[in-house]
């Protein structure tokens, strides 16, 4: 509950359950973080219909796993038709930042490789420009301090995650300061230093649907010509 009465944990819990209805049969892709660990429990309520799971994270697997979802190697499913993740903002055309659970990588990956990315956030996530929340970027440990330089010269502040080793066993820096009114364009830039695994800008790969938890029910805002 926030100082404003408004319990934002329940607005997820809300939009988890409005995604329950694009589950199919078969094998169905994961994200990490607070909102998908509501739709994780809820997914464990219709597992007969659910084959496995691809997952982005180590602590997805982990509660897929206790839950009885068997956890399926990419390499082995090849396409899914849905993915479920969450966001820590997005925008009205359906471009995210993601990575403040520092998943952004695995993220990235089964996003690139579903025909739906359902995206499920509470509806403070709604931003008219991308940037307020500071930008995650993956990065290798040796190349800190170029990327580093790099994104100062681009106006941004950039900051080692401190105490934090992703999945893969690289570094995170998280960005203030960048105004994202390009995103695709940002992404592309930032995606060619040289050290940077993964940006935490989803736009090259947007949300196909955002379905977002509100006071008033569940908002649905769909991206134009998605699947
Ligand atoms: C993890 C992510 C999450 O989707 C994002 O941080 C949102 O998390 P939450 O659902 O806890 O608000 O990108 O890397």
């Amino acid at each position: 509950m926030d100082p404003g009465g408004i319990d934002y944990n329940e607005l997820k819990r809300q939009a988890a359950r409005a995604a329950l209805q694009f589950v199919e049969d078969g094998v169905i892709g994961v994200g990490t973080g607070s909102t998908v660990n509501h739709f994780i429990d809820l997914l464990a309520q219709v597992k007969d219909r659910v084959q496995g799971a691809v997952s982005s994270s180590q602590a997805s697997s982990l509660r897929l796993e206790a839950l009885g979802i068997p956890v399926l190697d990419l390499n082995e499913v090849g396409w899914l038709d849905l993915y479920v993740d969450g966001a820590d903002e997005a925008n009205r055309r359906l471009e995210l930042i993601k990575g403040g659970g520092g998943a952004l990588t695995r993220e990235k990956i089964v996003a690139a490789a579903s025909r739906r990315f359902v995206c499920i956030a509470d509806e403070s996530k709604l931003v008219e420009e991308l940037g307020r929340f500071p930008l995650p970027i993956e990065i290798i440990p040796m190349a800190r301090s170029l990327i580093t330089a790099k994104l100062q010269e681009l106006g941004g502040r950039p900051q080692l995650r401190q105490g934090f080793v992703t999945d893969n066993g690289n570094q995170i820096l998280d960005v203030h300061g960048l105004h994202i009114n390009d995103p695709v364009g940002l992404e592309k830039e930032l995606n060619n230093i040289p050290g940077v695994v993964c940006v935490g800008i989803f736009a090259l790969r947007p949300a196909d649907v955002l379905l977002l938890g509100t006071t008033e029910g569940v908002r649905v805002l769909s991206r134009e010509g998605a699947a």
